[in-house]
């Protein structure tokens, strides 16, 4: 077995668009790259784990699991929002245990440590008598917490750059679309036999794969005109939308005059038409499966629109299955000795170039 300092060694992510390589198959099936992105993407990069307005009221919490870690995400009192390790101090239980809700205090269901909404140490039972034990010092870890449009973005290290820099261009690409306009509508968890970039890098094949796998969603697009932008650790791929379709439902739900879609670094997506979003977290289960979360977004949630938005998610889920079939044959593709790496597409797959230099700069770190 190759050690992993070969592995990483064997991507060379100084090369140009036009010379360079995927990252090897070995990136995609070896579990010694898995928990090298645990610590090394997972644990040290913005990571969208709620959206804002599941805590949008003072005492509304939520909870979340982020590189294996339990975490609880808080609006306090005093509007601050804030996020912790949901850790208990005293002997490791969770705290909270409710996906979401409301709450001036967290019970620890144990032994009944309680603690303020700003992760202090409010009580602890029969600890009197306790040597050099410190209330002050045994609140909830925090974890760094911002919120950029609609989502609630953490990030498990300490030193890592302000959100705003994480994000860079994107925020200024993102903000006309008006995103606040809105409104969360349903939710849908997919679980794939493929490690997360390879959904990821199908997501960022600059629509290479849209004409031979979506041919409804192909009719609605200007192929040709397809654009793809990259920079900092965001791509967007646009394109102008067709007149003519030969899928009534997709043609329905997915209207205006250009279909975004972005990608940040190194796991969430936004899809934008007109009077709609759908976002896409990625998050890796294991090194041959991965979990794709989707949240559709409408700017009318109302009863009324209830159909028509149920068919839009729909058309989602219909475009999603076509691709789920595809990056699990990639990921068993993955594994043979027939396959090393591939050459990218100088007109497609700049995105996927970028993706890949990004993530092997944090490895190699
Ligand atoms: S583990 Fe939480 S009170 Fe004991
Ligand atoms: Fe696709």
């Amino acid at each position: 077995m190759d050690s992993l300092h070969a592995i990483l060694a064997s991507y060379d992510d100084q090369a140009a668009l036009d010379r360079a390589y995927t990252i090897p198959a070995s990136w995609y099936v070896d579990e010694r790259i898995a928990r090298l992105e645990r610590e090394n993407v997972f644990g040290r990069t913005w990571q969208a784990v709620a959206r804002a307005e599941q805590t949008a009221n003072p005492e509304e919490f939520v909870t979340a699991e982020l590189a294996g870690e339990p975490l609880v995400i808080v609006r306090g009192s005093d509007q601050q929002l804030r996020a912790f390790y949901n850790v208990c101090r005293h002997h490791a239980a969770a705290v909270v245990t409710e996906q979401h809700g409301t709450a001036n205090l967290f019970r620890c269901p144990y032994h009944g440590w309680s603690y303020g909404l700003d992760g202090s140490l409010k009580g602890a039972p029969e600890f009197e008598g306790v040597c050099g034990f410190d209330r002050s010092q045994n609140g909830l870890v925090p974890v760094r917490v911002e919120q950029w449009e609609q989502f609630v973005f953490v990030n498990l290290d300490r030193n890592a750059v302000p959100l705003a820099d994480f994000l860079g261009a994107l925020a200024q690409r993102v903000a006309p679309l008006n995103t606040g306009a809105l409104h969360f509508f349903e939710r849908r968890t997919y679980s794939l036999k493929c490690n997360w970039k390879v959904f990821v890098d199908n997501y960022l094949d600059g629509g290479y794969h849209v004409p031979h796998l979506h041919k409804a969603l192909n009719s609605i697009l200007e192929y040709k005109q397809y654009t793809i932008e990259t920079e900092d650790r965001y791509c967007l791929q646009s394109s102008p939308m067709a007149a003519a379709t030969e899928d009534a439902a997709t043609a329905a739900s997915r209207t205006g005059d250009r279909a975004r879609y972005f990608w940040q670094y190194p796991n969430f997506m936004i899809n934008r038409y007109h009077g709609y979003m759908d976002t896409n977290l990625v998050l890796p289960d294991g090194v041959d499966r991965c979990k794709v979360i989707f949240d559709f977004y409408f700017d009318d949630v109302s009863e009324a629109a209830a159909e028509r938005n149920r068919q839009s998610v729909a058309v989602g889920e219909r475009v999603n299955d076509e691709d789920v079939g595809i990056c699990e044959a990639v990921q068993r593709g993955l594994h043979s000795r027939a396959y090393g790496a591939g050459r990218l597409s100088v007109r497609r797959e700049a995105g996927e170039h970028l993706f890949h230099r990004l993530l092997a700069r944090d490895l190699k770190k």
